[in-house]
């Protein structure tokens, strides 16, 4: 049978990779792909937001299903698109997706169930915004309300920080649309996890925990960005706290749309920051975390093929998700400049002997082909990942590996997996 993926990192490769080792599946397409995904998958040349197009090559290629990668997609509404013709497709609908794509929804809609969050108000004012900012003080959250692909998230420690983020989201209007609204919240201390689960609607399976590294530098320093690495699983959430987080969180969250008229299919994603051994939500994603996704599906041992039509098909009650014991560490190699503005186009060096590495893999994020050589193309570049027998073995495999990638001007942060391993 055959797949179809949309998206075009590393998260996306990840995907196809796994599905590619599918006893179900003979081809794979990906819209638009990269470098890497191109070695196991046919890249279209196709719109990912043209719907209609999209449908007319599922239709006449006789693709079984599609998975989405990134929340664009999702929030625009391509399930619904699909879903009308009756097209098999992986993803909640649009809907069901302001869970990611409107965080002022996203908080009414914990209030309204209870779940917990931090506490909030929402603007569409920077006067307003202001004055709340000096009532609260500092540290203190402004979050664009909108899709900012990761960058409307402002964790300001002072006063005159958290104003500098009203005028660029309100006056420099940075983020368009998105930046209509804010939410501003009450910063949270503690350990940040992600917590992801596959889910028809019905039945929620959890996937392994992981965490992710959102600042750029080492010791959590320097700006936010995509994500420079992930391990899994995250030693922080005990088989006691993912038990918490499925009562007070998810099935709470599955259930309370429901009632509301929503069945969300698809991926769920839980962004925590555990306190006291309490989760709280700091963002849903309406989608697989990308890194998360090179360290949790590199451990995955079910058929994702299955996986998928069981969840479209609402019968993952009758599936098992089984994982490997051997935990996994991803690492992120970036361009010079990411997250700021980096350049494109620098050749590629070390990737076949990484490819000959046991238990690691290279999922590619920004890369392109040209002239037969593979260069970068975007921030995050590769995805460097390993499974060890143990999170230590995990994490030296893949900075072995890291040491055979040459491209001028790249960075990645030397920490990855630090804080699992110092709970050892
Ligand atoms: P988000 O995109 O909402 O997950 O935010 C990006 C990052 O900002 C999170 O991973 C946290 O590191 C941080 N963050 C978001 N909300 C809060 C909060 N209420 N308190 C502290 N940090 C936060
Ligand atoms: N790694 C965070 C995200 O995918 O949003």
């Amino acid at each position: 049978m055959k797949a179809l993926v949309i998206g075009s990192g590393g998260r996306e490769h990840a995907i196809v990779w796994k599905l590619s080792k599918s006893r179900h599946i003979d081809k794979i397409y990906c819209c638009p792909g990269n470098a890497g995904i191109s070695e196991i998958a046919e890249c279209i040349d196709i719109d990912p937001l043209d719907f209609d197009k999209l449908k007319d090559f599922v239709r006449y290629e006789w693709v079984e299903i599609t998975i989405v990668g990134p929340e664009q997609p999702l929030a625009l509404g391509i399930v619904d698109c699909f879903q009308r013709d009756g097209l098999k497709i992986l993803g909640p609908n649009s809907m069901a997706s302001r869970l990611e794509s409107s965080k002022s929804f996203a908080k009414d809609f914990m209030k309204r169930h209870k779940i917990p969050t931090a506490n909030y108000s929402v603007f569409n004012s920077f006067t307003l915004a202001e004055e709340y900012i000096r009532l609260k003080g500092a540290p203190i959250v402004i979050k664009a309300d909108g899709l900012a692909g990761g960058k409307g998230v402002f964790v300001a420690s002072t006063i005159d920080e958290a104003i500098f983020a009203l005028k660029i989201i309100f006056k420099d209007n940075v983020f368009g649309e998105a930046g209509n609204q804010v939410v501003i919240e009450e910063c949270l201390q503690g350990e940040e996890a992600s917590f992801m689960v596959f889910t028809d609607g019905h039945t929620i399976i959890p996937m392994a925990s992981s965490q992710d590294h959102k600042r750029v530098f080492d010791k959590d320093e320097g700006p936010n960005t995509g994500g420079m690495g992930a391990y899994s699983p995250a030693p922080v959430v005990t088989e006691q706290l993912k038990d918490l987080i499925m009562d007070r969180i998810i099935s709470k969250t599955i259930a309370g749309l429901r009632s509301e008229g929503i069945i969300y299919k698809g991926i769920l994603y839980a962004g925590l920051m555990i306190k006291d051994n309490n989760p709280y939500v700091l963002e849903f994603n309406c989608r697989l975390g990308d890194p998360e996704t090179q360290a949790i599906l590199s451990r995955l041992e079910s058929d994702l093929f299955e996986i998928a039509i069981a969840i479209n098909d609402e019968r993952l009650k009758d599936l098992d998700v089984l994982w490997t014991d051997k935990p996994s560490v991803c690492i992120v190699v970036a361009s010079e400049g990411y997250p700021g503005s980096y350049q494109n186009g620098k050749r590629i060096e070390g990737l076949d002997k990484v490819k000959q590495l046991k238990d690691t893999f290279v999922f590619h994020a920004g890369t392109a082909c040209r002239d037969n050589e593979i260069v970068t193309n975007g921030g995050r570049v590769l995805g460097i990942t390993s499974l060890g027998k143990d999170i230590l073995d995990a994490q030296r495999k893949a900075y072995e590996a890291v040491q055979y990638i040459k491209f001028e001007g790249m960075h990645y942060r030397k920490d990855i997996a630090e804080r699992a391993i110092k709970r050892l």
